[in-house]
């Protein structure tokens, strides 16, 4: 199977493939009900290395659904079921979606422009941030991969580096220095991320927007209520960026289990900090046997993981590569998505229903509208480890979420 040398695309295959462990849920956001059954194919070989699997490595079939996901599943809005065609060198989709970096000249703006700029996808590419971006596009421009980039620098440029723009990726504000939390960033990320939202209600409101500033466990809902506030809120179009502890979580278990790092998937649910990020190690694709001293090694590294690049970079800053590269990932999925492809499953923090809490990180599957489905049968049958880890993070999750609405409501902090 060949793949595009150019893009990032093999997100859904990795859901999809480990979607195929039995018959999970699907929580629909239009129909409740809503099964989903998936068949992988034998995993592939990888041909080009994108840093991510092949898509040949999984086909979907036995599609199980009732009422609109029945219809919109069986007959994506783009019809395009064949991704071999889609990916073959040669015959890669036409670039067509517009695409803004909001903090674009940051440590994660820079190297996730350039993955960005690598995706054939993409027709333009809006730099955007408060320091002078004008370097980064000169740069950048030089690259000759189809998409066209644009400088906008300071609040003045703001709306014209929106203006119908499809997808809006935020890395903007400040990242955590040694013994800092995420939510020590609270204060002034806060504001910013409002301020930038305001700023998409009135530019692009039917963007699908990608949340990076941390706390996201707080950042997401201030977004939610801003978009209300300006009554274009769609809950299948905002995300928090949680990938990053999904592809942690794939590279520490491949690495302890000496597996093939491409054929390696674990979801990631619960949020982005600390304790509230749980990646579900008994589902790991492939099935992988843990000792419970492993199991808890691994948890706490991969929560800890953001911290052990803090450490590492004393006072430089937090991770900036590997989260440019788990952003454009998620990034390109939800232009796979807008295409038509009807395979694309990513974990993300989003608004939900499958626990008390209002805002959840699972599986959930993008399409051309957006979020289409939370897959919410990856918190059924856990491992007693795995529901008291989920029982324990609820309440911090809970104040986090409670944080950033408040703010967003009042202008004002609620202590937590
Ligand atoms: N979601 C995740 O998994 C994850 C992982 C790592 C870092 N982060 C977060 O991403 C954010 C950015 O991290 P970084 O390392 O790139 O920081 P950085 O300081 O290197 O870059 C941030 C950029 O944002 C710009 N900026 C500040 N205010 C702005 C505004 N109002 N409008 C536009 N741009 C503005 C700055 O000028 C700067 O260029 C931090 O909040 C960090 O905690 C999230």
């Amino acid at each position: 199977m060949a793949t595009s040398s150019l893009a990032l695309h093999n997100v859904s295959c990795f859901s999809a493939e480990h979607v195929n462990a039995g018959t999970p849920r699907i929580q629909s956001s239009r129909a409740a009900g809503v099964f989903l059954s998936v068949k992988s194919s034998q995993s592939v070989p990888l041909n080009s290395f994108c840093g991510l699997k092949s898509v040949g490595a999984c086909t979907s079939t036995n599609l199980h659904l009732e009422g609109d996901s029945l219809a919109l599943l069986r007959s994506p809005p783009g019809g395009v079921r064949d991704l071999e065609r889609m990916f073959t060198p040669g015959q890669a989709r036409a670039a067509a979606y517009k695409v803004a970096v909001l903090g674009a000249a940051g440590g994660i703006g820079q190297p996730l422009s350039l993955l960005i700029k690598m995706s054939p996808l993409v027709s333009d590419l809006h730099l955007y941030d408060i320091a002078n971006v004008k370097g980064v596009v000169a740069d950048l421009s030089h690259c000759n991969t189809p998409a066209k980039v644009a400088a906008f620098t300071g609040a003045g440029e703001l709306a014209a580096a929106l203006k119908d723009v499809d997808v809006v990726v935020i890395p903007a504000g400040v990242p955590r220095k040694p013994g800092m939390t995420r939510d020590d960033l609270f204060n002034i990320n806060a504001g910013i991320v409002r301020t930038l939202i305001e700023a998409v209600a009135d530019n692009c409101p039917n963007a699908m927007i990608n949340i990076i500033s941390n706390p996201v466990n707080s950042t997401v809902p201030i977004a939610a209520e801003v978009l209300k506030a300006k009554g274009v809120y769609d809950p299948s179009k905002l995300f928090g960026v949680t990938t990053l502890d999904v592809v942690r979580a794939n590279t520490f278990v491949a690495e302890k289990k000496n597996l093939r790092l491409i054929d390696v998937d674990v979801p990631v649910i619960g949020g982005h900090a600390g304790i509230t990020i749980l990646p579900l190690l008994s589902k790991t694709r492939p099935t992988v046997d843990f000792t419970p001293e492993e199991i808890e090694e691994l948890t706490v590294r991969i929560q800890n993981a953001g911290t052990e690049v803090v450490e590492a970079k004393a006072g430089a800053g937090s991770a900036t590569l590997s989260m440019a590269y788990a952003a454009a990932r998620f990034a390109e999925s939800c232009m796979r998505a807008l295409d038509g492809d009807p395979d694309v499953y990513e974990c993300a923090y989003v608004q939900s229903e499958v626990t008390e809490l209002p805002f959840f990180a699972t599986r959930v599957k993008l399409g051309k509208k957006g979020l289409e489905a939370i897959v919410s049968g990856d918190l059924t049958g856990l491992t007693d480890y795995e529901q008291n880890a989920l029982e324990a993070l609820k309440s911090e999750l809970k104040g986090s979420i409670e944080k950033g609405v408040s703010f967003a409501s009042n202008g004002a902090t609620v202590a937590v």
